[in-house]
């Protein structure tokens, strides 16, 4: 499904019981980087459009917890867009590629778990800038 370099979909355990469902992410266990921050984005006004970035580190794991939205990835090859409607779901976004998040459906939350502290020198926010750096590696 997936094209764009090494970003993947991780499915997490959904524990069911008769009251609803669990889903985990826990450090050095079902996510592959060290946890360092969460955020999650929410209020999202109808038809706005998210992100339009690339990150020289960081790496993340994007859940919708609740409702959807599509991602597009972009390795400077490649683009790929994904829907993330599942809340046992994890969006694998590995650094340096760029992503887009929008069409995000009314009153969703978009949870970001992080591999490092907010840093906005690790952002590439111009998309030339963004294929320089990947034309450089
Ligand atoms: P940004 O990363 O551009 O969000 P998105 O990719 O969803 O569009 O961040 C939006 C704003 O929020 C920007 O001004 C930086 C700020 N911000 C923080 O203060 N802390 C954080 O952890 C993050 C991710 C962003």
């Amino acid at each position: 499904m997936n094209t764009v370099f090494d970003c993947n979909i991780v499915a997490l355990e959904k524990v069911k019981n008769r009251a609803g469902n669990l889903s985990a992410v826990q450090n050095l266990n079902n996510i592959p980087f060290e946890i360092n921050r969460v955020y999650y984005i929410y209020d999202v006004p109808g038809g706005s459009d998210r992100g339009g970035h690339a990150h020289k580190e960081l790496e993340q794991f994007v859940i919708a917890v609740s409702g959807a939205f599509d991602v597009l990835l972009d390795d400077g090859v490649n683009k790929t867009t994904i829907r993330l409607d599942r809340p046992n779901n994890a969006l694998h976004i590995k650094k340096g590629i760029w992503r887009e998040t929008r069409n995000f459906t009314s009153g969703c939350i978009c949870m970001v778990i992080a591999s490092h502290p907010y840093d906005p020198d690790d952002y590439i926010n111009e998309y030339e800038n963004f294929k320089l750096y990947r034309n450089q590696k």
